[in-house]
């Protein structure tokens, strides 16, 4: 059984591309909607919340974690690690991909405030991106919207363009989506730069993807079986109203 958390509905993103590749596995995903958002939180609290999740998580039976979150990955991780005797899977920011494939030399990070001053966020900026420039703005409102399932339409296009211009103005013609909220407002966030900017084709990188792909490979190694006995299934746990988790799951993550 493998566990997912985020601090709300974000880390559904992460986890409807880990069912694409282990689509017989069972899963327990915990929106932690009561402390929502984490992006401004300090970082001891964010590590209390992630303690607390963990264990609820391995008291459910499950034998991975995926911090699908880049806030709680960046504060948390190193101590869920020490702490804990299971395996977790944390979210990278996709600078590496980015900068290799920019042309115009410019990357744009959307991430919160948390992640974008941590230390795990910097050495992975001073380590992949030594030849390009990265321009970073937080996604102001992003996460507010995603919860609340607009995430497309006159306000979030509105909410979306005062954090995404400054990225595109810069010169950024890849951007990187560096909080699991923000892949659910990847259309908006693609109109938007293709209607002001479209000579620059302008590529956004979910790095969900990845993240599902590691996953596999460590479990593999871990010799973690693939299937579980029970075949796919999913428990949505919620610390709040679980009613915006519900939605979220049907609209946009249920096939
Ligand atoms: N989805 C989260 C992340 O990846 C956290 C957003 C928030 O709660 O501020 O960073």
């Amino acid at each position: 059984m493998i566990g997912i958390f985020d601090s709300g509905v974000g880390g559904l993103s992460v986890f409807r591309e880990i069912r694409k590749v282990l689509p017989e596995q069972s899963y327990v995903y915990y929106s932690d909607n009561a402390h929502c958002p984490y992006g401004e939180k300090g970082r001891e609290y964010i590590i209390d919340r992630a303690r607390a999740i963990t264990r609820f998580l391995i008291d459910k039976g499950c034998e991975i974690i995926v911090v699908a979150c880049n806030t709680a990955t960046a504060a948390a991780i190193s101590t869920l690690r020490e702490e804990f005797p299971v395996k977790f899977i944390g979210m990278e920011p996709a600078i590496k991909p980015a900068a290799q494939s920019t042309r115009t030399g410019v990357v744009g990070v959307l991430a919160t405030a948390g992640t974008l001053k941590a230390t795990k966020y910097l050495d992975t900026r001073e380590k992949w991106a030594r030849n390009v420039r990265i321009a970073e703005h937080i996604g102001q409102g992003f996460v507010e919207l995603v919860e609340s399932g607009k995430v497309s339409g006159p306000e979030a296009e509105a909410t979306v363009r005062t954090s995404l211009m400054p990225l595109l103005e810069s010169g950024a013609d890849t951007i990187v989506l560096g909080c699991t909220h923000y892949p659910f407002l990847i259309d908006t966030i693609s109109k938007i730069a293709d209607k002001e900017f479209p000579e620059r084709k302008v590529k956004v990188i979910d790095p969900a993807p990845a993240v599902a792909r590691h996953l596999l490979e460590v479990m593999r190694q871990e010799g973690i079986d693939e299937t579980s006995p029970e075949g796919y299934r999913v428990e949505l746990n919620s610390s709040g109203d679980p009613a915006g988790l519900v939605r979220t799951f049907d609209s946009l993550v249920r096939e």
